[in-house]
């Protein structure tokens, strides 16, 4: 896009100053035709920059614009008007003087235009704090207001200003806009009442009666249609196509807001708005030429509108007072003075009110920061251009004298102050020509001899002065003027084209006629007496503010207009004068408002009054650059080795030698007494240069970025390109499980196949990978996770296997103690499990190796024992064979034998091999029969005895005797032998506690308790 906007600037020159051919008006407007065809509507003249109005959005006025210019060179970028506003701002900043720039320029031009553009290129790239964001809003929001209560639909422009506008931006030391300040000139207050065929009134008319609320137009007492008011109806153009009053009326309330206007003031405001469009509605009809109000509606509203009591105002509305040697005097009006009084109250309240409305914007635009006074200024001036209508009077005069007055500014400026300052200089030169306009201002503005003063004059005479005496006495003095012809004093072509009633003015702009009817009014601008007097009573606080008091009291008779107007010019100039212009010069391509319309004659037209040639001949003739001799070396010293650091010698010595080192030709530049001026073409050349050597370390710069760029974007698409295919990669192949997967399942159930190959493996390898993580923790953890259908005999495998290896692992583990006390306890399991109550209480109890140790014993047992290893004993319960008593015994346990003890004497050694068979109940007593053979004299008969540790005690003999097999475990009652082939029997009850006691059948009676032993 860079490129191709440098291509496009490349249309024509940039600068007129480098057209080859400079001296021709047809290569100038050429250049302009060609740069405006590609929609490159600035060119610059030097310093000057030409603007030729597109009649369209070029979208060239964005924030990126803006950015572009700003802190940049002129010459390195395309002419902008933002390249001159920046210029401005940079000057006032780093050379601290105020700038002025001058937009100038026929009306439809461009002037607003561009003056808001500036303003919009400072409101958004000067620095901001928050208070100056304030004054920024203010300041373009200041803009709508002016507009809409300055500006209207004229022929040559929809929004045409009907003032002129001077308006002072103040920015502080770090260079932001910090306050500002409008001065208005003469408003074209005779539109309020009359506008031309194909015109309209100010905007604001239309914009209330469009936008206002109904309930606003309600209290207003308006209607919402324009035609129902006399001062809108002239021009029979009560709407306009690009103008959009209803939304306008929105931007301008909101602006109001901005600005500062509380509720009532707008209301107020708003209430004079009304009250013209009133005024101009007040119909006069009556007899004997006496003027007298016909309808007393208008009345009614302007009373409460203008805040006046109505029957004074319709008493002033239709007589005349005067003060005649201290005397007043009323006289009634007839019906033409009537209107004419009226209309005058209107022009006075809108034109006044206007002017109060300025001072109200200056107010909130002030720079209220007493601290810091010291501010810097741009000034900008979009002042009317020049006008020609069919017919010209009093406001076109005063717009095209004020045009003259600027066009000699610039003259002063730029063609005849750079050439007297080459005489000054004692600088050879070749004069260039020009047309200075001085002559015509002088013509009007001359005293006692220029129009304005014949003007006053003729209004201020007593007797029946009248437009036509004007201009009479304007021929009797003016009339030998080159500048000025009428009727009279024209050849007979011109006479043909002029009417009786007008002078025609040779302006520097062109020739205009302009007619003298209503000069003498305008120029008096009189109210009489007593409407100034009705307005002083008025309650409205704004025009309270507008019509003082002491005003009746100034015996003076104020300035006319005319002479007021030229005061004010007067002071413009020097307020313009005391600053660094700019300048730009804004053209009209057509008269129709019509974008890419090039129409040659027009143009050539303002080239020519707009002194472009003679500006370009300037430029090209003179030197553009001067400097001081020591601004020039402080500048330029470090190019060149004799006078940097510093030059001792004589400053113009020191300069010669400058140039001579830089390379200037003789003719490229001069000496003067005090300045050195380098040639325009040098400077061209310099500009070149710097241009050149911008561009080309721009293109270097660039092609190294290029190339970097390139390497850049292809690595980054090598390595995107990677990452891309590893990713399509990886989707492939998730895609290719997520299909096999869903395959697999729906094929689950039948004979491996290809279809569920992988999801049958997959579920296989996930039931494996779980088994292996939830495998049992011991062997008594039962738990194993659910096989799938096709693992279901694998898994049952796996789950002996592990058993088997837990087991394995686990008897690995145990002790020869354990081993022993795991042998006795399966022993204990084969006899009792399931067949006596108290057996399971016993499992957990572990069997001891012996329940008395010797210090139990008795020594002379252990004595009698000899060498026989004791291999158990226990406490027991012996019951007698006859009687059953329960004596206290203890047992013990030998390889060979078992001995019933108590204390120190064996009571009885039961061989095991004698041993026949031990007998037990199945209920949770510790009774138990040792059977012993009956035949053997040695044994008294069976022995009954009881054991606290019934289960242990008997395993620990059925082990020493190897009796496993013949311990029997009997329901209900043991028979047993007592000895002598007598039999006994115990019989056994289950019960709730032990209870051993002889039955009187003779048995013993065993109540067996719930758990009593083990
Ligand atoms: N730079 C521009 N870009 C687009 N349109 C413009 C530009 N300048 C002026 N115009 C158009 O021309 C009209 C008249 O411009 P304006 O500035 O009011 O003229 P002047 O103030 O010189 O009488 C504007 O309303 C607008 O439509
Ligand atoms: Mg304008």
């Amino acid at each position: 896009m860079e490129s191709a906007l440098t291509a496009r600037d490349r249309v024509g020159v940039q600068d007129f100053v480098l057209l080859e051919n400079y001296t021709s008006e047809a290569a100038f407007i050429e250049n302009l035709r060609k740069r405006f065809k590609e929609n490159l509507i600035y060119t610059y003249i030097g310093s000057v920059l030409v603007s030729v109005n597109p009649y369209k959005d070029l979208e060239i006025y964005t924030k990126n614009h803006m950015e572009r210019y700003r802190g940049v060179n002129f010459y390195e970028v395309s002419p902008h008007i933002y390249a001159v506003a920046d210029n401005s701002y940079r000057s006032m900043r780093t050379e601290r003087k105020d700038q002025c720039i001058l937009i100038s320029g026929e009306s439809g031009a461009g002037k607003t235009e561009a003056s808001k553009k500036i303003l919009q290129y400072y409101a958004v790239t000067c620095p901001a704090s928050e208070q100056v964001q304030t004054i920024k809003d203010r300041l373009l929001q200041s803009n709508p207001v002016l507009e809409a209560f300055g500006n209207a639909k004229t022929l040559r422009n929809d929004n045409s200003s009907r003032f002129g506008k001077y308006m002072d931006i103040q920015f502080d030391f770090k260079g932001a806009p910090v306050g500002g300040h409008i001065i208005n000139y003469l408003l074209e207050k005779s539109r309020v009442v009359h506008q031309n065929h194909g015109e309209r009134n100010f905007h604001i008319f239309y914009q209330l009666i469009e936008g206002g609320e109904e309930d606003l137009l309600r209290r207003l007492g308006l209607e919402r249609n324009p035609q129902q008011y006399q001062y809108l109806v002239k021009g029979n153009c009560p709407k306009v196509s690009s103008i959009n009053d209803r939304s306008d009326w929105k931007m301008v309330r909101k602006a109001l807001t901005v600005i500062g206007f509380n509720g009532d003031e707008v209301e107020e405001l708003l209430n004079i708005i009304a009250s013209v469009l009133h005024l101009g509605n007040v119909q006069y009809g009556g007899e004997d030429g006496i003027a007298c109000i016909t309808s007393d509606t208008q009345i009614k509203y302007l009373a409460r509108l203008l805040g006046v009591n109505g029957a004074v105002l319709t008493e002033a509305l239709t007589h005349k007072k005067i003060i005649a040697k201290g005397e007043e005097l009323i006289s009634p009006l007839n019906l033409e003075q009537a209107s004419s009084a009226r209309d005058a109250l209107s022009k006075a309240v809108y034109g006044r009110t206007f002017t109060w409305l300025v001072n109200k914007i200056n107010t909130s635009l002030a720079y209220t920061d007493d601290s810091y006074k010291h501010y810097s200024v741009i000034g900008l001036l979009d002042i009317y251009g020049f006008e020609v209508f069919q017919h010209n009077s009093f406001e076109q005069f005063c717009i095209n004298y004020c045009n003259e007055k600027l066009q000699q500014l610039f003259i002063e400026l730029t063609l005849k102050s750079e050439q007297e300052e080459y005489e000054a200089e004692g600088i050879t030169w070749e004069p260039v020509q020009y047309f200075n306009n001085k002559i015509i201002c002088d013509l009007v503005e001359e005293k006692f001899k220029g129009i304005i003063s014949i003007l006053d004059e003729e209004c201020l005479r007593p007797g029946d002065a009248s437009d036509l005496t004007f201009l009479e006495k304007l021929e009797n003095t003016v009339g030998g003027h080159p500048h000025f012809v009428t009727h009279k004093l024209a050849d007979g072509k011109t006479r043909k084209i002029m009417g009786r009633d007008e002078f025609r003015l040779l302006h520097y702009a062109g020739e205009v006629n302009y007619n003298v009817n209503g000069f003498l009014d305008k120029n008096n601008d009189l109210l009489f007496r007593n409407l100034k007097e009705v307005m002083c009573m008025s309650e409205n606080k704004i025009l309270n503010q507008c019509f003082d008091r002491d005003e009746l009291s100034d015996k003076k008779r104020p300035d006319t207009a005319a002479t007021q107007f030229k005061a004010s010019l007067a002071k413009l100039m020097e307020i313009l004068m005391s600053k660094e212009p700019s300048y730009v010069r804004c053209i009209k391509p057509n008269d129709s408002k019509q974008a890419s319309r090039f129409d040659d004659v027009l143009i050539r037209h303002q080239v020519k009054y707009l002194g472009l040639m003679e500006n370009l001949r300037v430029r090209r003739a003179g030197f553009a650059y001067r400097r001081r001799y020591e601004v020039f070396l402080q500048r330029y010293k470090s190019l060149c080795p004799e006078t940097w650091p510093n030059w001792k010698g004589k400053l113009s010595d020191g300069v010669a030698i400058l140039v001579k080192h830089l390379g200037y030709k003789p003719e490229d530049y001069k000496l003067g007494r005090s300045l050195t001026h380098t040639d325009t073409h040098a400077q061209m050349r310099k500009q070149n240069a710097i241009m050149l050597q911008a561009g080309w370390r721009g293109y270097s710069q660039r092609s190294k970025y290029q190339k970097l760029r390139t390497s850049a974007i292809a690595i980054q698409a090598w390595w995107r390109g990677i990452l891309a295919r590893r990713r399509a990669k990886r989707r492939r192949q998730a895609a290719d499980t997520i299909r096999r997967f869903i395959k697999g399942f729906i094929y689950r159930h039948k004979e491996r196949c290809p279809e569920n190959e992988y999801f049958l493996d997959y579920v296989r390898y996930s039931f494996l990978m779980k088994l292996r993580r939830n495998l049992p923790k011991n062997v008594l953890d039962k738990s194993w996770p659910k096989p799938p259908a096709a693992l279901t005999e694998a898994s049952e495998h796996l789950r002996k296997l592990c058993m088997q290896n837990m087991v394995w692992i686990y008897c690995k583990k145990i002790s020869p103690e354990w081993k022993h006390q795991m042998e006795q306890k399966l022993i204990a399991s084969e006899i009792f499990k399931d067949k006596k109550d108290n057996y399971p209480q016993s499992v957990p109890k572990l069997f001891v190796s012996t329940r008395l140790d010797g210090e139990n014993i008795n020594p002379k047992v252990l004595q009698s024992l000899g060498n026989e290893k004791l291999k158990y004993a226990v406490p027991v319960t012996k019951y007698d064979r006859k009687g059953y008593k329960a004596r206290p015994r203890q047992l013990l346990l030998t390889a060979n034998c078992a001995i019933i003890v108590e204390d120190a004497k064996i009571k009885q050694r039961i061989d095991y091999d004698a041993l026949k068979g031990i007998s037990v109940s199945s209920l949770s007593d510790g009774l138990f029969v040792l059977h012993v053979p009956s035949d053997d004299n040695k044994q008294k008969g069976d022995v009954v005895l009881q054991s606290d540790h019934v289960i242990e005690t008997l395993t620990k003999i059925a082990i020493c005797a190897d009796k496993v097999n013949s311990i029997n475990i009997n329901q209900g009652s043991i028979k047993f032998t007592v000895g002598q082939g007598k039999e006994g029997f115990i019989d056994f009850t289950p019960g709730s506690e032990l209870l051993v006691a002889k039955a009187k059948n003779g048995h013993l009676s065993v109540v067996s308790g719930q758990i009593l032993s083990f």
